[in-house]
């Protein structure tokens, strides 16, 4: 049996989790709008048309914050074509993604959502196609309480009272040259700075999110993210993060490593961001916003009949070995849960997401739910800043890759202690001994795991393998306890204060 160490104090801490950590996204793209999360002709349809199906299973991973429209559709959309009466809606091609888009459920109807969902909008602008004076005309329109133009359609629309959005995106990756209106660093800066300005004006209270770059392997990674910061710094809130992860090599043991990659890319972007905040001598902190994260590759080369309407895309059917990334991603953002604050799972449902459905038909969960699912929960208090002693292996890619990884979080408030930690190991059990001495009084009550499947495993509709499973619980004296992770696994362990 491998061994492992991990280490955690009360004092020692990361930070407060900004619970929109477990926040996602829905882009008007496939079946996530359209047979996703709005089916008015569906079984379980409410007077909205929302499937409360597939409610419920949002409500099951407690999704704080939603990321929409967009994605790439957000740079080529007129948000002004999803208000009003249905009837009169124009449809429009999405030349994002080769699809038609029919505007029934829009800026309105998305809220009403957020408010059955329990969830917060992050509402994204374009600036692909349009500019400043659109941006802050939707700010107008969904934030000002009522008195001018834009207020009063809302009003007219059957919304009195304002929408009040506080976090908003400054576009959508636009250092990518498939996006529409792609931009360079200096024309995106200045365009983002101005439109970040009357959207500020409009409505004092809102956040704002610049665009970072699309992954950390663009060409212009770190001078996108300095250029755009030198222009747009006082203005901006947080930067943008996106990043997905494949397996196309089926190598699992490179794979499994990636998250390494996710945590050097944000470690990469505070140094970017604090080296403008001391060139610019400013007082201001930029915090980070990963508002696009996942696996993402099944699906690539599907197939689709171009200008079709909600047409299956990006429907990635995800692994058992896919849902130990995600866990391990996970681990990675909360040890900077100091500045990462708000994080987006891409997507919601359907596409690239942890919630599929049939049209028509039934709604079910894929692997990567319940990492996310658990983390969400149970991952809210103060992250702790753990000292892990593991083995470590080399993979084609990085080097010095821990074998165990973990993270804890102290709920005082609730009395709760909860660990999450993956084995990366293949093939043998690790004892991980967890020095607890700072917490006597805290008892294991629940031990939940994901293991022992293939790592090809998927889950469908009719059925789902992969699930976590209850074990019995470790030992625990006033000081350690020791925890067995199999092999390739995911463990939650929680712990509860007990006074005696
Ligand atoms: O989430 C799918 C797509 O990935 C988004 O539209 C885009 O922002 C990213 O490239």
């Amino acid at each position: 049996m491998k061994k492992a160490r991990m280490t955690i104090a009360k004092e020692f801490k990361v930070g407060e989790v900004d619970k929109r950590l477990y926040g996602s996204f829905i882009e008007h793209l496939g079946r996530a709008v359209y047979g996703g999360i709005y089916e008015p002709s569906h079984a379980t349809a409410d007077a909205s048309g929302f499937r409360t199906d597939v409610l419920d299973l949002i409500k099951e991973l407690n999704v704080p914050i939603v990321r929409y429209p967009g994605g790439n559709f957000v740079s080529g959309y007129n948000w002004t074509d999803g208000i009003g009466p249905k009837a009169t809606r124009p449809a429009r091609l999405d030349l994002a993604w080769d699809t038609t888009e029919t505007n029934e459920f829009g800026t309105n109807e998305f809220m009403d959502w957020c408010r059955a969902a329990d969830t917060e909008p992050m509402m994204a602008v374009n600036l692909g196609l349009k500019g400043p004076e659109e941006a802050r005309t939707l700010v107008e329109y969904c934030n000002h309480p009522a008195g001018t133009y834009w207020s009063d359609l809302r009003c007219s629309h059957g919304y009195d009272a304002p929408h009040n959005i506080k976090l908003w995106c400054l576009g959508n990756e636009m250092d990518g040259d498939w996006q529409i209106g792609h931009k360079t660093a200096a024309e995106y800066g200045r365009v983002a700075n101005e439109a970040a300005k009357v959207m500020k004006m409009t409505d004092r209270s809102v956040e704002l999110v610049l665009c970072g770059s699309s992954n950390s392997r663009m060409k212009t990674f770190g001078d996108w993210e300095a250029t755009v910061l030198d222009l747009a710094y006082d203005k901006a809130d947080y930067i943008s993060l996106h990043q997905y992860f494949d397996n196309r090599d089926n190598d699992i043991r490179n794979f499994l490593a990636k998250s390494v990659e996710l945590e050097e890319y944000i470690k990469s972007v505070i140094a970017v961001c604090d080296f403008i905040r001391a060139k610019k001598h400013s007082k201001h902190t930029i915090h980070l916003s990963l508002d696009e994260w996942n696996v993402w590759y099944h699906s690539h080369g599907a197939q689709f009949e171009k200008w079709s309407k909600a047409p299956a895309i990006l429907e990635d059917i995800y692994t058992f070995e896919d849902a130990l990334l995600v866990g391990l991603m996970l681990i990675a953002m909360l040890r900077h849960c100091d500045r990462l604050k708000v994080a987006c799972i891409a997507q919601l449902v359907n596409v690239i997401a942890p919630i599929m459905t049939e049209t028509g038909g039934r709604a079910w969960r894929q692997t990567i739910f319940y990492p996310l699912m658990q983390v969400s929960n149970y991952g809210r208090g103060t992250a702790l800043t753990a000292v892990i002693d593991a083995d470590k292996h080399d993979t084609k890619d990085f080097t010095d890759v821990p074998d165990t990884d973990a993270v804890a979080v102290y709920n005082e408030e609730r009395g709760e202690l909860t660990i999450f930690a993956a084995s990366r190991a293949l093939e043998e059990d690790t004892l991980l001994t967890i020095n607890l001495s700072d917490f006597p009084t805290f008892y294991p009550v629940r031990r939940s795991v994901l293991a022992g499947h293939d790592k090809k495993q998927r889950n469908t509709a009719d059925t789902g393998p992969v699930v976590p499973k209850d074990l019995p619980l470790p030992e625990k004296d006033a000081h350690s306890l020791d925890l067995v992770l199999p092999p390739l696994s995911w463990t939650m362990l929680q712990l509860k204060e007990r006074i005696v």
